[in-house]
This record gives structure tokens, sequence and C-alpha cells, in this order.
């Protein structure tokens, strides 16, 4: 083991025993310690869900990156494993950034990340150079390949700028293994390619699988490629969005393009979307699991919202709760993996609850919780205006979640979370015309709030630091609607 990944190793354990459980989410993955990015290498390995992350131990501030590591047999309940990879050789010296996993037939894990080094060019001028790599291990201890990088830029087609090319996502179909990773055009735009291999160490450059043609942001990040309810499905995250209507906003954003494939194998787009029309969600890894299920992770972050954040948590980052999609009306729909339930406390249901004006009830209170509240017009002809519910409540700090029901949007505002920061606060979605009619399904967790909007039709999910003790929770609304709410409590 290198002297780099060993000292990681050591200071994670040590600081790790500093940061208290009520310091940390309940149910979302947060770093050991330290600075966490995007997922990386969500896999079945031994039995178990591995999922590795961006990792910088040493601050909460992004760093040279390390891949952090953590395993689980249900995706929620996470326990730590020693950080997998450090920045420790020349090729990947400046950051061992994001990738993927693989089991392979002779049983060993393998992770395919991109290796990032810095060099001066004949002018003197320094570019950080990206190229494919692989580490070969047990699930616990990996070993970087001998003949690293295994793809390097003098692969890439005609076109392909040399620079930023990065984040492949590796996978086996037929005995072959396939891999599709980013790439910035020599004229600035994103595209994605596809590499083929029989043995996950030699590639061969197969084809561009889609190019941006300058719709969706600059560079394109964090792609995955695979098939759903009869469609083929790909996600990115582009950076440098501009906005578009609600569908999409300024800066990174996440993209689900939905299609299908043609008989030589050539990604054919139907429709585009956004992946999470919150502020918080960035760069999502998608996994099949045993009994079928294609299942999803983001970071819950966003580059441009790090400036949220307490000097006083040891930790940076955290991942969204694990969420089953599928395709319906060519449509990306998503909901909290259903194992939520195993974690389910106290229950309390009320309904038929009539709001006209604030209102508390009791017992629905808490910041780990999962809690479905169906609204619905008092008096069917008149349509009341506004609906609020407020969370994370002390009197003081606050955040929200407004539907309108004659314009159909959403919008959610963490304005008075406690956050001293002049950055991305609130954010509207428009969402389906049911006739004042929502379900609002939000996990709360300690420095989160997901909401998932009518069953799966939208998400928005975004941080909040407001102090735990905040648990404050009450409805209101302008006009009368009726309410039928019923929360868990999430307990370990
Ligand atoms: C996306 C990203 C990736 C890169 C990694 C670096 O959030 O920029 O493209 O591999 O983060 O930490």
């Amino acid at each position: 083991m290198s002297s780099k990944l060993d000292k990681a190793r050591e200071y994670e354990v040590k600081k790790e025993k500093m940061i208290p459980d009520e310091m940390r989410p309940g149910f979302h993955l947060s770093p050991r310690c330290g600075w966490m990015n995007d997922p990386n290498g969500l896999s079945i390995f031994g039995g178990e869900y591995h999922l590795f992350y961006q990792y910088y131990p040493y601050e909460t501030v992004w760093g040279p990156m390390h891949w952090g590591h953590a395993t689980s047999i249900d995706l929620i309940n996470w326990k730590y494993l020693p950080a997998a990879m450090a920045p420790d050789e020349e090729y990947d010296k400046d950051g061992c950034f994001s990738g993927s996993a693989v089991a392979t037939e002779d049983g060993k894990h393998v992770l395919i990340y991109t290796g990032v080094h810095k060099e001066e060019d004949e002018n003197g001028d320094m570019h950080e150079y990206q190229t494919q790599c692989v580490a070969v291990g047990d699930g616990v201890n990996y070993e970087k390949y001998g003949n690293n990088p295994v793809i390097r830029a003098s692969a890439l087609p005609k076109g392909a700028g040399i620079y930023d090319f990065r984040d492949p996502k590796v996978w086996k179909e037929n005995g072959k293994y396939y891999m599709i990773v980013g790439n910035k055009t020599e004229d600035k735009d994103g595209q994605l390619l596809l590499f083929t291999s029989d043995d996950c160490f030699n590639w061969t450059y197969d084809r561009v699988v889609i190019k941006n043609n300058h719709r969706f942001g600059v560079m394109w990040e964090c792609p995955d490629f695979f098939p759903l309810d009869g469609k083929q499905v790909l996600l990115t995250s582009p950076q440098d969005m501009l906005p578009e209507e609600l569908e999409f906003h300024n800066g990174n954003g996440t993209l689900c393009i939905i299609g299908s494939n043609d008989k030589d194998g050539n990604f054919n787009e139907e429709n585009c979307q956004a992946v999470d029309y919150g502020i918080d969600f960035y760069a999502p890894q998608t996994i099949a699991s045993a009994d079928g299920r294609r299942i999803m992770i983001g970071w819950m972050q966003n580059w441009d919202t790090c400036g949220i954040r307490r000097d006083d948590l040891p930790w940076f980052g955290q991942m969204s709760f694990p969420r089953e999609i599928w395709i319906e009306n060519n449509r990306l729909m998503q909901k909290p993996l259903r194992e939520i339930e195993n974690y389910y406390g106290k229950r309390i249901s009320r309904q038929n609850v009539l709001i006209s004006e604030r209102a508390s009830l009791s017992s629905i209170e808490g910041r780990c919780i999962d809690m479905t509240v169906k609204v619905r017009p008092a008096l069917e002809d008149a349509l009341y205006r506004k609906f609020e519910i407020r969370f994370a409540d002390n009197g003081k700090s606050y955040s929200t979640i407004e539907y309108d029901p004659v314009d159909n949007i959403v919008k959610i505002d963490r304005k008075h979370s406690g956050s001293r920061r002049a950055i991305v606060h609130q954010r509207r979605c428009r969402v389906s015309n049911n006739k004042g009619k929502i379900t609002l399904r939000l996990i709360l967790d300690r420095f989160s709030m997901e909401l998932f909007i009518n069953d799966g039709e939208q998400v928005m999910s975004m941080v909040i630091l407001t102090d735990v003790k905040a648990e404050g929770i009450s409805f209101n609304c302008q006009g009368s609607l009726l309410m039928d709410v019923t929360m868990h409590e999430l307990k370990r």
C-alpha cells in the first residue's frame, strides 16, 4: 500500500471517532470525514452493495481526490471501509476522479476511474490531463494495474478534446465490457463516447453515443447508460447550463434522455428532462439490484451551492436517498427505495383534516421522517390559492414547500433555514394539473429534504443545515383544503 493511502486510512479512523452520530445525517451516507462529492463504483460484490465516493479526507473542501468506500446490504445502512484509492501514481497524482466498478468472472472487483495529472506543455502552460485507469481488488484493498492508463488521449476519435475526458461508467453485457465516458470536444461541447473490451483492461474505441450539439451546458459529466422498461436511458450531468423555463437551471444540472437503440446499437433520442428539479442533486449513478430494480443514488449537493455549510460539521457532502426509478409515458419516475419501511418507527396518520389557516397537528413533527401529505380542495368548485408545508421549524428558522394549484407550481424554499450565504435558496418546478389535488412525500433527514411529487413524477432535493432540534411542522392554506397525512418516524 502506498504511504499516501496509508496516511488517509489512518487519518480517517482517528477523525471518524470525533464525529458523533447526531452530527451526521441519519439515513444518508456522508463521508467518513472531510469532503465527499460524486458517488462512484456503485456495484454488488461479495454479496454486498459497494459505494465509493469522491473523497478528500483532510478538509471539508474539495482537494486531491481519493476514493472513500462503504458497503451495505440494503443501500441504507452503510458501513465505512478503509479508503480504497489515493492519488499516488504519476498518472493520477492530481486526483482519482469519478468512475465505476464491476465484478469480473474470476471473482475480482475492478474499479475503473479517471486518473488526473497536471503537466506543463512546450509553451509553459499547465494542463490537466485525464486518462482512464483500472484498480483490481478483493472488496477492501485495491491495486492499481501496472499498465495504467488503460485509455489515453491517443485513443480518442477526431474532434475529441484531449483535456476533458472523464467519469467512465462500465457495465457487462453478453460477455463483453462496455464503457461510456464524458468528453469535451475541441469546439467546447459535450459528447459521450463508447469503448468496448473483452477483459476490462484492453479497450477499443467504438463510437460517439451522443453529442450535446450545444444544447445543454458544455461538458457532460458522469454518464450512465442502461435499458429500463423497454427504453434505453441516458443520464448525464452537464456543467455550465443555461436556464430553460422551469426545466433546467443555471449551472450544473442533471439530464435524463430517454430513447432507444436501433439494430446497429445507435442511440436515438426521444425525450429529455431534468432528473431532479430541486437545488442539490448531481452526478447520479445507477445499479440493477439483485431483484431487478434499477436504483439511483446521486450526490445531494451542487457545485454552485457548496457555500451552504456549517463550520461546526467535520464533514461536507452527502448522498441522496437511494431511489427506485422506472419509465412511464416516456418519463423518468422515482420513488424512495422501498426498504425505507424497515426503518419505520412510530406511525401517525390523520385523515380529512380541514386546513384554512396555519395549523400544526399533534405528534406531526421531527427531522428524521417519511411523511406523505395528500391534499384536495375542500369544496370542489372553490380552488384554494396556495398550500404550504413548513418544516424544520423552531420559530426562527424554517423551510417550506409551497404548492400553487392555479399555476401548477411547487416551490421549495430554504431561505430561512439559517443560511448566511447569498446562494440559491429557492426553486420552482412545474407539476401536472390535477385541479388542486397533489401528493407530496417528504423524506426529511437532519440535513436534507427530498420531495417526491405525485408518486414520483418529479423529485426536488435540497440540503438544509438548520439546527437539528428545529423539528416543527405546520400546514397553511389560502382558501381551504382537505388533507390526509401519514408520517413515519425513521429509526435505526
Ligand atoms: C463531477 C466531477 C467529475 C469528476 C469529479 C471530480 O462532480 O466534476 O466530472 O470526475 O467531480 O471530483
